[in-house]
């Protein structure tokens, strides 16, 4: 089936989440020796408590979730820093996009194949980062978990995007770097595409990915 809509996380497949701590470091000499753990912390963090929020039926917004997950990283890495905790959720908000980001989008817009964002982020999030990045008319619509108050990959979150486009399941190309949100997507009936930035083993989950790119830049291949 032709493929009439491609769906995008946001974190780590569009926004490049390790960018506030690596950005964070060039002026704080004690972050800049142990950034790249504090970002894997974090973000290892913000999906657990995700995950764990929604199995409880305690949801709290992404924003929150994500400044919780930033606490425990700072404290095991011993950084009682409020100004740096400050910095790090400043620039969590207008995270840059990957380079091939843009070039991508252009190209989805000139065929046009409406795109959109699937994300657990809050909506004033998303709507911050993909403004920061330019690219507000390049989205249909900016879709975020908060409208149903639980996280990815439950099913509830991948029904938004049949409610706001009258398509098929098998014809929206779900694209995202979690193995896990692949999944979800998967088991709910999208066509996937894993954005393996990270080269990392495929999760051992059910719905495996239709297919694996390092980056988005061969998404088109995707389409036809
Ligand atoms: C998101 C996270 C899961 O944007 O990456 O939904």
């Amino acid at each position: 089936m032709p493929i009439k809509t491609v769906i995008f996380d946001a974190y780590g497949t569009l926004f490049d989440v390790d960018a506030a701590a690596r950005e964070a470091a060039r002026s704080h000499p004690v972050l800049a020796e142990c950034w790249p753990r504090l970002s894997a912390d974090w973000r290892r963090k913000q999906l657990e408590y995700s995950w764990l929020r929604s199995l409880m039926g305690l949801h709290a917004g992404f924003d929150s979730v994500t400044a919780d997950a930033l606490d425990w990283a700072l404290d095991a890495q011993g950084l009682a820093d409020v100004a740096l905790r400050r910095r790090l959720l400043d620039l969590y908000q207008a995270l840059p996009a990957y380079p091939e980001v843009p070039a991508v989008l252009e190209t989805l817009a000139a065929r046009r194949v409406p795109a959109a964002i699937l994300t657990n982020g809050t909506p004033g999030m998303v709507a911050r980062a993909v403004a920061a990045a330019g690219l507000e008319s390049r989205f249909a619509t900016l879709l975020s978990v908060e409208s149903v108050g639980i996280f990815k990959p439950a099913p509830r979150v991948y029904d938004l995007v049949l409610e706001r486009f009258a398509v098929e399941p098998a014809a929206v190309l779900f694209v995202s770097s979690n193995g896990w949100d692949i999944a979800g997507a998967g088991a709910f009936g999208f066509r996937t595409l894993w954005v393996n930035r990270a080269g990392l083993p495929v999760d051992r989950l059910p719905h495996r990915p239709a297919r694996i790119a390092p980056d988005l830049t061969t998404l088109m291949d995707d389409l036809a």
